[in-house]
């Protein structure tokens, strides 16, 4: 019999400037993500699952007060600052545990709402995750799974330094977990057991215009990921000096008169 294999590290680490850049990434899809329609009452319990350092929960939670919210992930650092994060938004009494998302340390039921974002991209196989998901929902109780999409950033102009740097996030997401994640939820959530089970286009398309600066804040928010990874890109055999001038190509985007970008990011609801 062999052991499992070790799961792979977990891509953008547990910095302090990484955790800060979750939180700026959560308030950044605050409204576009994150909040649309989420039917959470006061008095109803909440898990996110793969909670990081409580980025997006903080927003849920700041958004819906005397909603009972809980937080799993399996880094103990992650859960310290999730602790910190959601004290300095006045959250109180958060159940925020260590664990594994595969083995949920919570009652089957126990929870009317489940939430993950960022998160099933980061795993090996989607499908353990969401059946925990389900088992400690409700009869009724909702999912909501956000996740984008890595083969579809698109820049105008085109440039071969930016397809390089694309290819290269793409095969570095393959190696550590699941970059075509966003497009797989429905079927996935459907063979998981969930019922009205729905996967919407979140699109991103920002472009050069006098007095409009999300081209250029969307490119600064992407490359906040993308830089810190070039090493370990190189790393696989991409060359350094392409994927820094991709990164620059994104970076000068807005300086462009036809600068544009576009990404997709699903957003997939279901329930138990
Ligand atoms: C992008 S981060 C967190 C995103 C988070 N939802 C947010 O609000 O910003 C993904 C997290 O998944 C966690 N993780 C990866 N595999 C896990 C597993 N099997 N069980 C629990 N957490 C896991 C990592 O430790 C990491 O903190």
């Amino acid at each position: 019999m062999h052991a499992a294999a070790p799961d792979p590290p977990y891509l953008h680490g547990y910095s302090a400037a990484e955790q800060a850049r979750l939180v700026e990434q959560a308030e950044y899809w605050r409204e576009a993500l994150i909040l649309p329609d989420l039917p959470y009452r006061p008095g109803e319990r909440l898990l996110d699952v793969g909670c990081g350092c409580g980025a997006v929960l903080g927003i849920i939670a700041a958004a819906h007060p005397g909603l009972a919210v809980a937080g799993i992930d399996r880094e103990p650092r992650q859960i310290e600052a999730a602790a910190r994060h959601l004290a300095s938004l006045g959250v109180t009494g958060a159940d925020l545990r260590v664990g594994d998302a595969r083995a949920l340390p919570w009652p089957d039921g126990a929870f009317d709402h489940a939430y993950l974002m960022w998160f099933v991209e980061h795993v090996p196989a989607i499908e353990p995750i969401l059946a925990e998901a389900r088992r400690v929902l409700r009869p009724g109780g909702t999912i909501t799974v956000n996740e984008t999409e890595y083969e579809s950033y698109q820049v105008w102009p085109e440039n071969p330094d930016w397809d390089h740097l694309e290819a290269a996030m793409f095969r570095h997401f393959q190696a550590h977990g699941q970059p075509h994640a966003g497009r797989r939820l429905g079927p996935l959530l459907v063979r998981a057991g969930f019922r009205e089970v729905t996967n919407g286009l979140v699109g991103v398309h920002f472009f050069t215009a006098p007095g409009d600066d999300r081209l250029e804040r969307h490119a600064r928010y992407t490359a906040d990921y993308l830089a810190p990874a070039l090493g370990e890109l190189a790393a696989l055999g991409f060359d350094e000096r392409r994927l820094r001038a991709g990164l620059d190509h994104l970076l000068g985007l807005h300086r462009h008169p036809d600068g544009a970008f576009t990404q997709t990011v699903y957003r997939a609801r279901g329930r138990a």
